[in-house]
Formats: structure tokens, sequence, C-alpha cells
């Protein structure tokens, strides 16, 4: 990956993303099968809440490492949208830490800090166009990710309220900002080829590391080579309204040439929800 960065022309930054603070209360802890009691989906969402903080931390480091690098007039321009991503990942990070925690509470280990820690830090020295391809890589998976809780109600069936919650708050505000990363690496001249090959890494190690934590959690649970997980699996991935089939069309899309998040669909359910749980959550900044 040689080519010379050239910026393209100038994106135009100007959604706004609110900071909203969730009304939700965790330290009461939760049911160790939370998502319905449907073992391979709770250990699913668990081991994807397991990779947030590090990750999402990331994403903010990469994001304002990236646009320090525009020029002054250009790096002004970004400033609302970027207090937007950071303010709402920061949140995320809050959030998923609490979770976390009480998952640590009932037994689960969460390697995949670590795969990612010891990744980042190997990366260290690469130019931040990179680092900014890869968290628009994985942004990408977030909101496609969102889009499917969002419009498939079953994923989250027979969660607790409170839980379903934090869940769907999170999947509106990655759908909200799925443009941030993707516009800032075009603004900074990242090619084409370069965001491809990242997405096909990026693709590749989610897939092995959401199936190893999750492979992990269920065994730390004792649930793993229970007859009913597998179907369970089965049927949560590949069943009618599973995730692969509502996955995998959105998430190629990447490949194409010429790609923005902008052509994916805006869950519909997304402006229902915010409106229906206006009561749940105040908007503390909007940039
Ligand atoms: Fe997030
Ligand atoms: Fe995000």
């Amino acid at each position: 990956m040689t080519e010379c960065l050239e910026p393209v022309a100038a994106a135009s930054p100007a959604r706004r993303l609110p900071v909203r603070r969730l009304r939700v209360d965790l330290s009461r802890g939760f049911d160790r099968l939370w998502n319905g009691g449907d073992a391979f989906r709770t250990h699913y969402l668990n081991a994807l809440s397991m990779s947030f903080p590090v990750g999402e931390q990331f994403f903010i480091d990469s994001v304002r490492t990236g646009a320090g690098m525009l020029p002054p007039a250009r790096r002004a321009a970004w400033d609302g949208e970027l207090r937007g991503f950071v303010g709402q990942e920061a949140t995320h990070r809050f959030v998923h830490a609490q979770f976390n925690g009480e998952l640590e509470r009932q037994g689960l280990v969460n390697r995949w800090q670590h795969w990612a820690r010891r990744r980042i830090e190997a990366s260290r020295d690469m130019h931040p166009v990179n680092h900014v391809a890869v968290t628009a890589a994985y942004e990408h998976f977030t909101a496609v990710l969102a889009t499917g809780l969002l419009t498939h109600p079953q994923w989250l069936a027979g969660a607790p309220a409170e839980l379903a919650l934090l869940w769907r708050w999170h999947a509106v505000e990655e759908s909200e900002h799925k443009n941030v990363a993707f516009d800032l690496y075009r603004e900074m001249g990242g090619s084409e080829r370069r965001r491809i090959l990242w997405f096909l890494h990026v693709g590749l190690l989610f897939l092995v590391e959401s199936t190893l934590q999750t492979w992990l959690n269920l065994g730390r649970a004792g649930l793993a080579w229970r007859p009913r997980t597998w179907w369970q699996a089965a049927r949560f991935l590949a069943g009618p309204g599973g995730l692969a089939w509502a996955t995998a069309a959105p998430l190629l899309r990447y490949l194409r040439p010429g790609f923005h998040p902008s052509q994916l669909a805006d869950a519909r359910e997304m402006a229902h929800w915010l409106e229906a749980q206006r009561e749940a959550y105040a908007i503390v900044a909007d940039s």
C-alpha cells in the first residue's frame, strides 16, 4: 500500500451527533442468561460488549489524530462532528465497562480486549491514515450490526427492558455516526484500495475474535457443549431473520469501489425508537 496520500475534495461534515446519557442502572447486576434465557444470543452480545471499551478508545484516538493532520481551516470544520463522535463513543465505553464489570463478577474472562490491545500497540508506528481506515472498517461492522439489532426485535427477545434499552441506544448512535471515520479517511486522502484491504483484514479478525470470545464465554458458563446451545447458535446465525442473512449483503457492499456508508438504509425504526424512549435518556451535549 504505497499510494501517496493526496487529500480528496473536502467533505462537508455537518451532522448533528447528540450525546445522550442513558438512565440505566447496572449496579444491581443482571441475570447470567439475560438475553431471553438464550445462551448463544447472550454470550455473543457479551463478547461484543467485551471488545467495546478498548476498541472505542482506539476509534476516538484514531479520529482525533487523523483530524489533527488536516489543514487548520478544515480541522475547524470538523470540530463539532468530532466532538459528537468522541462524546458518543466515550459514553458507550463507560456504559459497556459497567456492563463488562458485571460479566466479570459472573466469572467470564475478557480475552478480546488483550488481543485488541496487543494489535493496537503493534500498529503504533503506522501512518495514522491506516488507523482511520481500520476505524472506518469497524464502524461499518457496528453500523450494519446496529441496523440488524434495530430491525430484528427477536435478537433481543426476552431481554430485560434496561438491557434492551442499552443495546438499542448504542445501535442508534452507531447508525448516527457511521459516516464520520469514513469521511475523515477520504479527506485525509486514503485510497479505495487501502480502505478495502483494511476492511478484509478487519472482517477476518472480527469473525475469528467474536467467535473465539463467544466460545470462551460459553465454556466458562459450562454451556459450550450443550446441544441446545448449538441449536440456539444455528437459529441466531442462520435461522429466519438471523444474523448472517441480515448482515452479509450490507457488509460486503463495503468492498465496492465508490461505496459510502450513507448508501446503507438507515433503520426507519431508529427515529421511532428515539421518539418512544424520550424519558430514558437526557441529551447532555449536542454538536
Ligand atoms: Fe460505540
Ligand atoms: Fe462507533
